[in-house]
């Protein structure tokens, strides 16, 4: 038996947010007189017996964690080795970053029997990207349903073993009066379809856009209901995508895949440092190299600096791939410890290639940079710089460190500056790279100019 209920609520026609009570300036947007009321109904399912409950071991024997391969290494490993069977699955990012390419990648990867639900697109519009994509995977449906109640008969008849919803912003209940897109909307189909996802056991990934401001446009609270968030990064002025996974129930968060984005679609980059070090310039001032750590994935990339004299009475602090305090800090250690001259001058700092970067054992790099392009003094070409800089100027240990070094060894790196407190977690000596642990700033300036 299913019991309906009806309620009132209002709903903001400038940004979509729905509030139980009326205001004259919305609380989200701050417009004026834009919330009118509308009525929701919802519909509940057959209430359960309160005694029935499951007994895990049972359930464990029952089910053992399925997990199904994309056939893409770079997306299995940020879900944490593969889509895990009847996961619901969040895939965000800007407009026209290749949320759809990847999607139908995905698909095509995978090899189960899917459904592929465009509300976006037309299925010829699908069809042409797929003959783009050189992708002839014989067990896919595609549909451009828009409405949640048919998408799940849909899914009812067909049974897919995965379904992709693009985008979630594009499709509605009836049950609901609101527009496609708004916060009601997004909160409804997000329910239903996590409803069918756990029940039928089916893999959901729902597609969402993210507003200029970073957040998935209406829908925070899918983040709460769904398994795994996804965020597919890119930067416009570069081919190369990130995709990173902010939540996952069953894995590891802040692990990253890397892909190139050519005519046939996402490519995998299985070696990320020699794709962010391409294009270096040996024997410029300015130049540090910084072997970050993504997940569990050691990335080479290079920092750059540029310090010149301040043309008007507030000196420029201009980063890019870095934090903006983490960096004033960093320049006030310069000159209060280092006795180097910051308050007069501009300082530009970047990391090349668009990745972004908020782990303190970048401190050293970038401290480094800006002291060779102040001082006009080349950073060797064959060294990388690890360590978290403190407020006296002292050397801190940071995490990793092996994996780290590791990867500047392969690529060719001959000498590390690293944290003397770092020293003890190298269990095995690295033979080929030559290791100079230091406990301050100045004894690395010491040794680099
Ligand atoms: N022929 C092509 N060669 C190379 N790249 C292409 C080609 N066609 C499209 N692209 C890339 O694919 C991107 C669009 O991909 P896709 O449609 O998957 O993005 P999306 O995130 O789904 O976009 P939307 O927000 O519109 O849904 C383009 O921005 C472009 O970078
Ligand atoms: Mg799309």
């Amino acid at each position: 038996m299913s019991k309906s209920s009806a309620k009132t609520a209002y709903l903001c026609s400038a940004c979509g947010a729905d509030y139980p009570k009326w205001f004259g300036q919305c609380p989200a947007c701050k417009e004026w007189g834009t919330l009118s009321e509308f009525r929701v109904t919802k519909t509940r399912g057959e209430s359960r017996n309160p005694r029935e409950t499951s007994d895990l071991q049972e359930i464990l024997l029952q089910q053992p964690m399925v997990r199904f391969s994309t056939r893409m290494e770079e997306v299995d490993r940020v879900l944490g080795g593969g889509f895990l069977k009847g996961s619901l699955i969040l895939l965000g990012g800007n407009p026209g970053i290749g949320k759809s390419t990847l999607a139908l990648q995905i698909v095509a990867g995978a090899k189960v029997s899917s459904l592929y639900i465009s509300a976006e697109e037309s299925e010829d519009q699908i069809a042409l990207r797929a003959r783009r994509l050189k992708i002839t995977t014989k067990d896919l449906q595609l549909s451009s349903e828009n409405q949640i109640e048919r998408i799940l008969e849909q899914i009812h008849l067909l049974k897919p073993e995965m379904v992709i919803v693009d985008s979630i912003q594009t499709i509605f209940s009836d049950t609901v009066d609101s527009l496609p897109g708004s916060i009601s909307q997004i909160r409804e189909c997000g329910q239903q379809l996590l409803q069918t996802c756990k029940q039928r056991g089916v893999t959901v990934l729902i597609v969402g856009h993210v507003t200029k401001e970073g957040i998935i446009a209406g829908p925070r609270m899918l983040e709460h209901m769904v398994d795994t968030v996804l965020y597919l990064e890119g930067d416009e002025r570069y081919d190369h995508r990130i995709l990173r996974s902010v939540k996952n129930r069953f894995g590891a968060t802040n692990e990253v895949g890397i892909f190139r984005m050519v005519n046939e679609g996402l490519k995998e980059v299985t070696n990320p440092s020699e794709l962010f070090l391409a294009e270096r310039t040996d024997n410029v001032p300015g130049s540090a190299i910084y072997p970050s750590l993504e997940g569990t994935r050691p990335i080479l990339v290079e920092v750059q600096a540029l310090v010149s004299n301040a043309n008007f009475g507030t000196p420029q602090r201009n980063v890019n791939g870095f934090d903006l305090r983490r960096l004033s800090m960093l320049l006030a250690v310069l000159e209060k410890r280092l006795r180097m001259v910051m308050g007069t001058r501009d300082v530009f700092v970047n990391l090349v290639g668009g990745l972004k970067v908020d782990d303190p054992a970048a401190d050293m790099a970038v401290i480094c940079a800006v002291a060779s392009s102040a001082l006009d003094k080349v950073i060797p070409p064959d060294v990388v710089l690890i360590g978290e800089v403190g407020l006296a100027g002292e050397v801190r240990s940071v995490s990793n460190i092996a994996k780290r070094l590791q990867e500047a060894k392969t690529l060719g790196f001959r000498r590390a500056v690293i944290p003397k407190g770092s020293v003890n977690h190298l269990k095995s000596a690295l033979k080929g790279i030559q290791l100079q642990p230091v406990t301050a700033v100045r004894e690395v300036f010491d040794a680099l100019f």
